[in-house]
This record gives structure tokens, sequence and C-alpha cells, in this order.
């Protein structure tokens, strides 16, 4: 079995030292590090003078390393079925598991995966990720009072992939916490910033924290001297689903905007097409900000505001007759070097033809993930519109009148719709504020009442929205509503 590159991060060793400092280490304590690669975890057991008869270490890895005799290495070993043949219990876990996603691993560690103890973690599916399988093993392995401190990624905090993990792992710990960075803790990844601390294993949850910092430097001080209070931030919350109302994806269908592979070369302003000579035709109106929903209608003339505006506003996606137009043979034949596509991209490679970006199918409105307004459907009446995949596209699921299209636009701007929306909200480790489209098919939507009149409404709240009266706008579609 072959270790996968991208897993090789390895642990800093003041960080290695505050997670091992965190646990302690008692007389009899059995320490297990179950992924011991260049032996972070190992240096700093060794510091606080673990001896090697007290600490198990595994890895894949078939290589020797120096801090091997540290500890009772066992190497070439994988550590999910090492966990399911051995008999030893331990009360210390440390680990910084590789972060691998399901979909890379073969079947024969599927099938490992799914033999694991501790399915309230949830399933280990296609969508998960090895860090998940080596939690549940190790659990599965930790004694009754035991500690665990494991570096797991952010997504620990927002995946879907980890939310049974996540809403059901401090039940299982006498005391848990949560030490959040907002800053990435390896120079190598955008990921890895929560370190976990679960202390006594099997007995009743009295205390779970959650402590958020700003830099690696903080949360390893944190971990070495104890938190302080003023770090300590609210669980995550993650709503359930409330099975009495409409939930948004019974009314729409919702979907990522369309993917280029290369914006630079796809995306282009008026400008760039006049200069490039490429006519209308080879090119798809689009829009490709949050910003450019400012209105409450999509329609041509809007559009045009933006082309005219010199907005990124042109999809290039010329079809067969169009690429045998000159200017745009020449546009296709051009190197990379000199604003040609990147074709090596795998986004663009996997296409049937590579310069015809797949659409999500025709919009009936569109959406932003990430507007500091909060998402609600933007209409759309200019049919060869699409978006790209800054913005999310709907369309009803069911032929409706413009007034009823509206009254649906106006429930995303009720304040129960609203108020669900900053409970999925899920912060990137770049800052990034974000609802996923998944998360927005669950927000359950209002069902609009029988009457005309919901475009004038419609129109008014959005304009109020877009002038930031956000309570204003909320006040009128909570009136329509009633
Ligand atoms: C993210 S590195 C962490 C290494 C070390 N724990 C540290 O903190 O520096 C992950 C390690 O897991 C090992 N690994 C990957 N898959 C494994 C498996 N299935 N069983 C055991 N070790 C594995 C890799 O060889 C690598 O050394």
């Amino acid at each position: 079995m072959q270790v996968p590159k991208s897993c090789k991060v390895y642990t800093p060793d003041i960080l290695a030292s505050a997670v091992v400092g965190a646990l302690g280490d008692k007389p009899n304590d059995l320490w297990l590090e179950p992924c011991a690669g260049k032996g972070a975890f190992l240096r700093a057991l060794g510091r606080i003078g673990v001896p090697p008869g007290r600490l198990i270490a595994v890895d894949l890895d078939k290589r020797p390393e120096e801090t091997d005799r540290l500890a009772t290495t066992i190497r070439g070993k994988e550590f999910l079925s090492w966990s399911l043949s051995t008999r030893r219990k331990f009360s210390k876990i440390v680990a910084n598991p590789p972060f691998v996603s399901f979909k890379r691993l073969s079947n024969r560690m599927h099938d490992i995966a799914s033999r694991l103890d501790c399915s309230w973690a949830g399933t280990l599916t296609r969508k998960s990720n090895l860090w998940i399988a080596f939690l549940r093993a190790s659990l599965s392995l930790l004694e009754i009072k035991g500690d665990l401190g494991f570096i797991v990624p952010a997504a620990f905090e927002y995946a879907d992939y980890a939310s049974a993990l996540q809403r059901k792992i401090h039940e299982h710990f006498g005391v848990f916490e949560i030490h959040r960075c907002r800053r990435p803790l390896f120079d190598e990844v955008q990921d890895g910033c929560v370190v976990i601390i679960g202390r006594n294993y099997g007995v009743p949850n009295r205390q779970t924290v959650r402590y958020e910092y700003d830099s690696a430097n903080q949360l390893i001080d944190a971990l070495n001297h104890g938190p302080k209070s003023s770090n300590v931030r609210a669980l995550p919350s993650r709503p359930k689903h409330d099975s009495g109302k409409i939930s948004f994806s019974k009314i729409f269908r919702i979907r990522i905007g369309c993917v280029t592979g290369d914006v630079k070369y796809f995306l282009l302003r008026e400008t760039d097409r006049t200069r490039l000579g490429l006519p209308v035709g080879a090119l798809l109106p689009v829009i490709t900000r949050s910003r450019h929903l400012r209105t409450e209608m999509l329609n041509r003339a809007y559009w045009t505001r933006l082309r005219n505006a010199n907005e990124r506003i042109w999809l290039f996606r010329p079809n067969e007759r169009y690429a045998q137009f000159q200017y745009v043979r020449k546009y296709l034949r051009l190197r990379r070097t000199k604003g040609g596509c990147n074709r090596r991209n795998l986004k663009v490679r996997a296409r049937r033809v590579w310069f015809r970006p797949v659409l999500p199918g025709k919009p009936d409105g569109f959406l932003s993930g990430t507007a500091q307004s909060g998402p609600w459907v933007c209409l759309n009446q200019f049919p060869r519109l699409s978006a790209t995949n800054t913005l999310y596209c709907v369309t009803f699921r069911k032929q409706l009148s413009l007034n009823d299209k509206a009254a649906w636009a106006l429930a995303t701007l009720t304040s129960k719709f609203r108020k669900q929306v900053g409970k999925y909200l899920r912060t990137y480790p770049d800052g990034l504020v974000k609802i996923e489209p998944g998360d927005l098919a669950r927000l359950n939507i209002q069902k609009p009442p029988r009457k005309f009149g919901a475009i004038n409404i419609y129109r008014r709240a959005v304009k109020l929205l877009i002038a930031n009266r956000r309570a204003g706008a909320e006040g009128l579609a909570d009136q329509w509503f009633l």
C-alpha cells in the first residue's frame, strides 16, 4: 500500500509539544501515535520523559526515521487494519492524521473502514476523509477515562461528511475542547486549523468549550498555559431540518454556475471582445460577481449596463459554426504565454469540447452564497443569460407565472428565511463566509399566500435591500406573508 504524498504534512515541534503538554503524562500511561511520520510527537514525548516502552508508534511508511528509537515503532503497517487486530488499549493518543479523501482510497481501505467501531461518528462514504477514519479507529483503542489530542482540518467544523462527528464527539468525553485557529497551522496547506482535546473518555460530558485564535502562536500558547476566556466562542450549531415546512429544494433546483477552468481566457469584458475581434455570437452573456445582483429583475437592459460599464460579462463559448470564424479560430489557437487557454487544467481537459464550458441549465434566477446582504433569489428575465461559478443558479421545479415566481423570490427575503441562514454559514480557512448550495437546499421556505401584487412588493423589498435597509426589506416581505 502506498502513502499518498498529500498526507505527508508534518507537525511543527512546538505544536506537537503543546498538544502533548495539554494531555500531560502519568507514570502508568500507555501512549499511541498512529501515524508517526518523522516523529514530531515522539520527540515531544521523549522530551517529557516518556520511555519507548510506554509509547507505540505506527506508520504506513516503511522508511525508518531517526526518531523511531524513541518509541516501540511499527513501520510499514496500515493503522486502520492494525487497530482492528490489536488487543491493546491506550490511555493517551496523539496524532496529526493523514487528510486524504476517501475517493482516492482503494476498495480495500473502504472495506477496512466499514468495519471500524464508533459508528456514531457517521458513515465513511466516498465523500468522507481518512482523518475521520483515524479518529474512529483511535477512539476504539482509547481506554475509559483516557485522553486524546488530534490535529484535524477546519472541515471538522463545516464539512457535511464530518457533521455527525462534530455534533456527537463531545458527548463521549468528560471534558472536550475545540481549539480553532483562523489561519493555517502548516505552511504547506491551507487547512489543518483545529486541535481537539478530549479528556476522560467514556465519562458523561460536563464541559465542552470552543476557543478561537488569530494565529498558530496564540493557539500554541493557549495549549501550553491554558486558554483565555476572551478566546471562548460559541459552538457551531447545525440545526436539524424542520420537517413541517417546505424546503428550498422542493421549490427550486439549485446549481453552481458554469465552471470555466480558466477564468482569464473564458470570461471577457466588452473591450476584450472588440480588441480580439470576436463576434457576439461566439459568446454568451453571463454574470460573474455577487455585485452584479443589484437589481430585482435581471433583464437585457440591466445586463447591457453591466456590459457598458466594462464588467466581465461575456463567456467565450463558440459553437461549431462560430469556431470557424477567422478571429475565433485565432483566439482558439492562441498560445498560453500570449493569453491563450490553460488547456492542462483538469476542468478544461475533462470537457467533450474544451472551449464549450458546461452550462447550468436555463436559470430562472441567481443567488450569491457570499453576499453580505445574505442569499436571496434575483429573478432572471433575460433568456440567454447564465452565470459563472461564483454564483448559484436556480430554476423553479414547476412552470409558474411571473407573479408566483416573484412571490417565491420574496419568500427568500422574509426574516424567517434569513434567520436560518446564519446557522448554516461556513467560515473557510481563508476567511470567506459562505452558504453552500447543499445547505441552502435544506432551508425552510414559507409558502406564499395566493394573492396578486407580489412583483411590486418584491421590487420594493429588493430596492430596500440594495440600499442596505435590510430590516425594511424583511419587514415588507414579512407583511406580504401575514
Ligand atoms: C499528516 S502526516 C503526520 C505525521 C506525524 N504524525 C506528524 O504529526 O508530523 C500523516 C502520516 O500518516 C502516515 N499514513 C498515511 N496513511 C496511513 C495509514 N493508512 N496507516 C498508517 N499511517 C499512515 C503517512 O505516512 C504520514 O507519515
